[in-house]
């Protein structure tokens, strides 16, 4: 699966360099209504349409991707056009699937703003909406062209996402050799500085897509992946009904726990 991966805190400049390789026809962004006005501002794309979705899983259905889907006939996107996801994995899995679909599919840049999003969603292919009460239940194996993988926007993420997106690392950290889990295990990543960030998930992500390029469509390796979301999506599913969500990461990291004892 080719994917070109960016680590860089210079996101602006590294989006301004795949956008000009790329030339496209037009450019649209799609964010959530949060990233459309904390982060879109900061990338430096005056000629980009964005595409402002309600944030968070409930939103990620059938109806969001019909108003993408709308959004891009309605301004002009050809299949030369290029759309880039700015947000959480809410934002890259269903951009991804609206970018994949359109016109049989046109080239997408994911560019993650949590650390959850970065350093598994927008990574590998996967992309899709919830259906029928299911989570990620229609979609497609779709890697994005480019992803810019930064720290820069984390530091506005509450402590529970960090810790979310933690949980996802120590999950690779324990597919791999010790020194990587130990690594994680002797940090707090609430309080890290960004550079040490960018390296630490730069080491979690290679994790990540070395499994992916052996195995993108999960045929066998790849499903090592899952570690610890079978337990985990049990709980995270029995949370919601109780309406008292537990973040993904939590729910991955309770289910970790459970599937190696
Ligand atoms: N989140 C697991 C995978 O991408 O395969």
């Amino acid at each position: 699966m080719s994917q070109n991966l960016l680590f860089t805190n210079d996101v602006a400049t590294a989006l301004g360099d795949l956008v000009k390789d790329a030339a496209p026809a037009t450019i649209h962004v799609v964010a959530d209504e949060n990233t459309a006005r904390l982060v879109v501002p900061r990338l430096g794309l005056p000629a980009a349409d964005v595409i402002t979705i309600p944030p968070g899983d409930d939103a990620k259905n059938l109806d969001t991707l019909a108003s993408i889907w709308a959004h891009l006939v309605e301004n002009g996107a050809t299949r030369s056009s290029l759309t880039v996801n700015v947000g959480g994995g809410m934002v890259t899995d269903i951009g991804g699937m609206a970018a994949a679909t359109f016109k049989r599919g046109m080239r997408f840049i994911n560019l993650p703003t949590t650390l959850l999003g970065a350093v598994d969603a927008a990574v590998g292919g996967k992309t899709g909406i919830n259906f029928h009460g299911l989570k990620n239940e229609i979609g497609v194996f779709a890697p994005a062209d480019a992803v810019i993988i930064s720290t820069c926007f984390f530091d506005t993420l509450p402590h529970h996402e960090l810790l979310s997106g933690y949980a996802e690392m120590i999950k690779h950290a324990l597919l791999t050799d010790g020194r990587e889990y130990r690594r994680l295990i002797g940090s707090d990543v609430t309080r890290i500085d960004a550079a040490e960030m960018l390296s630490m998930l730069h080491d979690s992500v290679m994790v990540k897509k070395r499994i992916v390029d052996e195995d993108p469509r999960e045929k066998g390796l790849r499903r090592a992946l899952n570690l610890g979301h079978t337990v985990g999506h049990a709980l995270e599913s029995f949370s919601h009904e109780c309406h008292a969500p537990l973040p993904h990461g939590y729910a991955v990291a309770y289910g970790l726990l459970a599937e190696m004892i």
